[in-house]
């Protein structure tokens, strides 16, 4: 099925100035973009964003990391996108990660790790709601 799958080029992308190749890589591979903006998350909102995450003994890292900077989610829309998405940017930890991923190419730990990917349509939904309003996405049905 035509899946969204939210994304997030994290603040270390943005420093790294790979907006721009990484983005070039996602179109490549099949995803379209139906909505895209720069922002910059409070450590607050960061903390909301990762919400199931707050028990982690990494959680205050990566709320601090999240919010060090701006970041650029966006939407994309492709068939089986969770997975496909998830196969593309490679392991959370890229010393893990397969050749030729995102992480695996650009990313420095578990923590920095360059991008994030929505783990099921139903949390692609919520992710993509945090950060779009209706009217910021494209009805994209080309
Ligand atoms: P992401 O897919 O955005 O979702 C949760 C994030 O937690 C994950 O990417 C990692 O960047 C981060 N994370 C996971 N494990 C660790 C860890 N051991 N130390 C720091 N950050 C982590």
């Amino acid at each position: 099925a035509v899946e969204r799958t939210l994304t997030i080029l994290k603040p270390d992308c943005v420093r790294k100035e790979l907006i721009g190749e990484v983005t070039r890589r996602i179109q490549e591979a099949g995803f379209k973009i139906v909505a895209l903006k720069m922002t910059r998350l409070t450590k607050d909102t960061a903390g909301g964003f990762y919400a199931v995450h707050k028990e982690r003994p990494f959680y205050n890292e990566l709320c601090e990391f999240m919010s060090s900077g701006p970041c650029v989610p966006m939407i994309l829309e492709k068939e089986n996108a969770i997975e496909d998405f998830r196969t593309f940017i490679g392991a959370t930890d890229p010393d893990e990660a397969e050749e030729g991923t995102i992480r695996a190419d650009f990313a420095d730990s578990v923590g920095e790790n360059i991008i994030h990917g929505s783990d099921s349509v139903e949390n692609g939904k919520k992710e993509s709601n945090f950060f779009f309003a209706e009217q910021e996405v494209v009805a994209n049905k080309a």
